[in-house]
């Protein structure tokens, strides 16, 4: 188990970023341990509903983020490494043992823990979760169809390796509640009832008398000439007018589309990133609303985007600064209002951002951005102890036509309190422009500012 001797790791007000709103989403820089350590000391340790890692899977590749900088397919591209994934077996073990057992430490009794791999690790993971949880607490082996069977794969000498593995543990108290899904039923094989309700028939299987006599009184039992007993399944229809039987989702997912086929809107470009129907799966299943959710290799950040939309509170992590950069744009754009911390140590890369503000009116200041050129995404609010409390925030918007981040603003900003402007990079640059109040240009002036310089008056012009 995770030990708590040793220094905790602080959760540092430098460079954070505080929602307005509410704390419903942390996203926090730092290695699992670190930030794993420091929900500990937040008395997060017990408390969590679902832990959901997709972890590097040892694939010996370095995974490079692709981002659009604005227009249509043949755009401007911009590349940058978002992480490596090279590994000899032992190294492997040696990252993964302790980061899954300090994640499972953060489970409250009802909890379960959900790691994505594939073959290249899912043995591992098993072995692993065994040895920290004992096997009588594994809950399945999820098969996720990720590809179709084509190119390289389908031409091999093996068959496809075209799925991934989630691999489910629970804690000593924890249930599943797998989903139904609706299967289209051939209308050949439709039956009506004597009361007009569409159905179909199947074999009773391994349901015992006492079931029988259960769903006789339903009214879905049905018995041949013979005395042969069949199960009625009443049939619904779905969005397009078809009529489905509901089946319980088993430990086989072919019904979750690969993140090719998801909405241009949905991808953000990061390697690896898995589709959000995925996670709203694996959230549903083992979740209430208001629950608390942790990925801490959490990538582009899907799981917070999947526990947002399902009224979860999140916990997301990475260490690599473009994947923060990342999650963070994408929650704000899809409506989330995340707190970025960073475990001690772990803090962003910084850079440096240039703006010129103009004083519009006592109360009212235009901001704009020259530097970064074309920011991932930038924000306006009060410094407040070290920390920027968003009250403004742009992100370039990617989809067949990607939308760049806005250049400009005009906020209404107290005076007296210190200005803080902070502009995110592709490549996970963080800047941080720091203007005191009394640096503030009068009325009617602008000045020009820096991340890196003092604030340089004498630039100060008249508009
Ligand atoms: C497979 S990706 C996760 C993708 C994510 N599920 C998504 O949908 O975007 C694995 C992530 O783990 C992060 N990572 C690797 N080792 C880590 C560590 N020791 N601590 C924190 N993050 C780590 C990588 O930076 C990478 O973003």
């Amino acid at each position: 188990m995770l030990s708590p001797a040793g220094s905790p790791a602080k959760l540092l007000e430098l460079g954070a970023e505080k929602s307005p709103e509410d704390e419903t989403c942390r996203v926090i820089v730092g290695d699992v341990l670190e930030v794993a350590r420091t929900l500990t000391y937040d008395e997060i340790a017990g408390t969590v509903s679902c832990v959901y890692v997709d972890p590097p899977y040892a694939s010996q590749a370095d995974y490079v983020h692709e981002a659009r900088l604005d227009g249509g397919a043949d755009g401007r591209l911009t590349r940058t490494l978002a992480y490596e994934d090279s590994w000899s077996h032992e190294s492997y073990l040696d990252m993964l043992a302790p980061r899954l057992e300090a994640l499972v430490h953060l489970l409250s009794p009802r909890g379960t823990i959900w790691v994505q791999v594939d073959w290249r690790a899912s043995h591992f993971v098993r072995l692993l979760l065994d040895e920290i949880l004992g096997p009588q607490r594994f809950l399945n082996e999820i098969v996720w169809k990720r590809a179709p069977n084509l190119g390289r794969q389908a031409a091999s000498s093996q068959f496809g390796r075209t799925l991934d593995t989630i691999i489910v543990y629970g804690k000593k108290e924890a249930k599943l509640s797998p989903p139904t899904r609706l299967e289209r039923i051939d209308e050949k094989a439709i039956r009506w009832d004597d009361q007009g309700r569409p159905n179909t028939l199947a074999p009773r299987g391994d349901y015992t008398d006492l079931s029988v006599a259960r769903l006789e009184k339903e009214g879905r039992i049905h018995r041949t000439a013979t005395g042969k007993v069949y199960i009625k399944y009443f049939l619904v229809k779905d969005d397009e007018g078809h009529w489905c039987r509901e089946r319980r989702v088993d430990a086989l997912w072919t019904d979750v589309a690969p993140l090719r086929h998801a909405k241009l809107g949905e991808r953000t470009g990061y390697p690896t990133q898995k589709p959000r129907a995925l996670l709203e799966r694996v959230i549903q299943a083992s979740t209430q609303p208001g629950d608390l959710v942790v990925d801490l290799f959490s990538g582009s950040g899907t799981t917070a985007d999947a526990a947002r939309a399902l009224g979860r509170r999140s916990i997301v992590g990475d260490r690599s600064p473009v994947a923060i950069a990342n999650a963070r744009a994408r929650l704000l754009r899809s409506g989330a209002s995340p707190s970025i911390e960073a475990c001690e140590g772990c803090a962003l890369p910084e850079n440096d951002a240039q703006a010129t503000v103009t004083r519009v009116s006592e109360r009212r200041v235009r901001i704009e951005l020259h530097a970064p050129s074309e920011p991932l995404a930038w924000t306006v609010g009060p410094l407040e102890e070290s920390a920027l409390r968003r009250v403004w925030h742009t992100e370039r918007i990617p989809g067949a036509q990607a939308v760049a981040a806005e250049r400009a603003i005009e906020i209404d900003h107290d005076p007296k309190s210190t200005l803080g402007i902070r502009a995110y990079e592709d490549d996970g640059n963080v800047a941080t422009i720091e203007i005191a109040s009394r640096d503030l240009p009068a009325r009617g002036r602008s000045a020009a500012f820096s991340s890196m310089r003092q604030p340089d008056r004498n630039r100060g012009k008249n508009k």
